[in-house]
């Protein structure tokens, strides 16, 4: 099939390559001319495992980019949006990349398509875009909402083994077209109506951040009360009603999903006269969980004034180099605040954290010289090197042996047995 994919971000870009590989012909659009420029060349802006290769792999075959929409739209059977949409200050969420895709899409168009919504956007956004259409274009259309469930890091897996494909669409035609462009990958394919599949995206995404939140409150209880965090997430998760995943207790969730989602579905409720309580719970537990890594650091070692303190990990989640919202960038400024020294290390994303912090912070080539005259470290995204660290070698390099385990990757015997003070997430 002839696809057109608008935007060029996160979303698009993964489903871009992701939909050339099922052998469709793909453009995808973007009014970013330096983004566009660096993907021609075979770069690829955000670090995403996979995305690479399958660029390399049809690049100039049957994957193409520009910066001119008119030409890939009216050549698609298909066209995605997948523009970015951001939080507004009040948490609702702006639609003004969305609609100005719309209107150029309405321009652009001469026959038959079948336009589809990747992005996240509210309910409703689907009649939105299907009026904006209308009012360049006469003649036949359809509206679909096909939300993506990618996670980054994974996201080429997730687009080529979904648990689910969800489909909004009110037309035989556009379902069929719909049916035919997912053919090849198995799982089962869900038919709603375009304000079920809006809505299924948001509801999926607050779900999984009040798992989390849910788990983060028990740790904080377990703290309290006594018991292993870990167990009790065993415990709960073999029960399949429940299940295991994203019952991970730490310091909290970040990216650029699960917060902006959840205060968008606050925000969504709240304007249609709602109040999401829920939601509010989620996102005020959420708020502070990073606080009690802080917390327990004061326990271990005092006032922080004028030590020194270890951050291994600064993207909000492993395999990937996005800060955005990161647990990460919370507990620097809280740390800075309280005047500490503060060295960090990331495999991947001191970039980003460098540009707003610039020389504020120290930092480390790697996770030994971040650890090296440290009074304690703090272990903030559970990186798989982070897993493997050569723990005896940090004991001989820090200054006092104080570990915050954020994200529980540590055996508290063994960091024990070895000399450590060890402060873990309910554990
Ligand atoms: C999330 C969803 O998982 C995707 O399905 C969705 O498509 C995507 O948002 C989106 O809307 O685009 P993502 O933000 O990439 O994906 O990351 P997740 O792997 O879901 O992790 C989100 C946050 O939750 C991370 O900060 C992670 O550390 C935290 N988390 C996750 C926990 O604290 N505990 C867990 O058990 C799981």
């Amino acid at each position: 099939m002839e696809i057109c994919v608008v935007g060029t971000g996160y979303v698009g870009l993964s489903c871009g390559v992701c939909f050339a590989k099922l052998g469709n012909r793909v453009t995808c659009v973007d009014i970013d001319e330096n983004k566009i420029e660096m993907l021609k060349q075979g770069e690829v802006p955000i670090y995403e495992p996979e995305v690479k290769e399958l660029l390399d792999m049809h690049s100039g075959k049957n994957l193409f980019f520009t910066t001119g929409l008119v030409e890939p739209v009216k050549k698609s059977n298909v066209v995605f949006i997948a523009v970015g949409t951001p939080s507004s200050e009040d948490g609702s969420v702006n639609l003004e990349y969305v609609k100005a895709a719309a209107a150029d899409i309405g321009k652009a168009i001469d026959g038959y398509k079948v336009i589809v919504n990747k992005s996240t956007v509210p309910v409703g956004t689907g009649e939105i875009v299907e009026s904006i259409i209308s009012k360049h274009y006469k003649g036949e259309f359809d509206i679909v909402s096909n939300p993506e469930f990618l996670r980054e890091g994974t996201a080429v897996s997730d687009f080529l083994k979904p648990d689910r494909i969800v489909i909004g669409c009110s037309s035989k035609r556009a379902m069929n077209i719909m049916k035919r462009l997912y053919s090849t990958i198995k799982a089962p394919i869900l038919f709603t109506d375009i304000k079920s599949a809006e809505l299924i995206k948001y509801a999926s995404n607050a779900f999984l951040a009040t798992k989390i939140s849910f788990i983060n409150e028990i740790a904080n209880l377990c703290d309290i009360v006594g018991g292993n965090i870990n167990s009790v997430a065993d415990g709960m998760g073999l029960d399949k009603r429940i299940g295991r995943e994203f019952l991970n207790a730490g310091i909290g969730f970040g990216g650029s999903c699960f917060p902006k989602d959840v205060k968008a579905l606050i925000s969504i409720a709240r304007e249609n006269g709602f109040d999401f309580r829920i939601l509010r719970a989620v996102e005020s537990v959420n708020s502070e969980q990073h606080l009690r890594a802080v917390e327990k650091l004061q326990d271990l070692v005092g006032p922080v004034n004028g030590k020194k303190i270890a951050l291994l990990g600064l993207a909000f989640k492993p395999n990937t180099d996005d800060t955005r919202e990161a647990p990460s960038i919370r507990i620097i400024e809280q740390l800075i605040s309280m005047g500490a020294v503060v060295s960090v290390y990331d495999p991947k994303a001191m970039g980003a954290v460098q540009a707003i912090f610039e020389n504020k912070l120290q930092f480390a080539e790697n996770a030994y010289k971040c650890a090296s005259g440290s009074d304690a470290l703090m272990l903030i995204t559970e990186w798989e090197e982070f897993k493997k660290l050569d723990l005896r070698k940090i004991r001989n390099v820090i200054n006092k042996p104080n570990i915050i385990d954020g994200r529980n990757i540590y055996s508290r015997e063994r960091l024990e047995m070895m000399g450590f003070n060890y402060r873990g997430v309910g554990r």
